[in-house]
């Protein structure tokens, strides 16, 4: 595989457990703020950007890439509301889904099949991703000032199921 784009799914490894990181972050802080739904909610979220790390792990080694892991630089610990956690988690998934783009890009230029067809999986995955954090950023933004609007939101949340 080409040098840097070894390097760069080598850092993405690195992104998505930065994800991971900080949206067990965010689980701790909305168990401290006792909203139990929205922490399940970011905890499965934490669960899903850990496989997605170990996805690209097993995809460097399958390829005969060493995988070189990397310092994770430590995440935030309070926001001032459930809606600004959830505008931080929307605006890290553009991120990563810039991430992925910039990877495809670089797998297309170096004609590298394999990994264009690996990522694809990412591409799509990643609208998925900015559009269940977006929902939730919209849910909360509609319903600013009902705490009693929160709570059921929070209780809805909290249905979310591990897959
Ligand atoms: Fe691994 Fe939420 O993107």
């Amino acid at each position: 595989m080409d040098a840097k784009l070894a390097k760069d799914l080598n850092k993405q490894i690195n992104n998505e457990l930065f994800a991971s990181y900080l949206y067990l972050s965010m689980s701790a802080w909305f168990e401290d703020q006792n909203w139990p739904g929205f922490a399940h909610w970011m905890r499965l979220q934490a669960k899903e950007e850990l496989d997605h790390a170990m996805k690209i792990f097993d995809y460097l080694n399958d390829r005969g890439v060493a995988v070189i892991l990397d310092g994770i630089a430590a995440p935030k610990t309070t926001w001032d509301s459930p809606l600004e956690a959830f505008k931080d988690a929307l605006d890290h998934e553009k991120q990563v889904t810039k991430n992925f783009l910039d990877l495809m890009d670089l797998a297309i230029s170096l004609k590298d099949h394999a990994s264009q067809i690996f990522l694809q999986w990412f591409v799509t995955e990643q609208v998925e991703e900015e559009k269940s954090t977006g929902d939730v950023v919209a849910m909360l933004e509609k319903i600013r000032g009902s705490v009693g609007a929160v709570f059921q939101l929070d209780r809805q949340l909290g249905k979310r199921e591990d897959d």
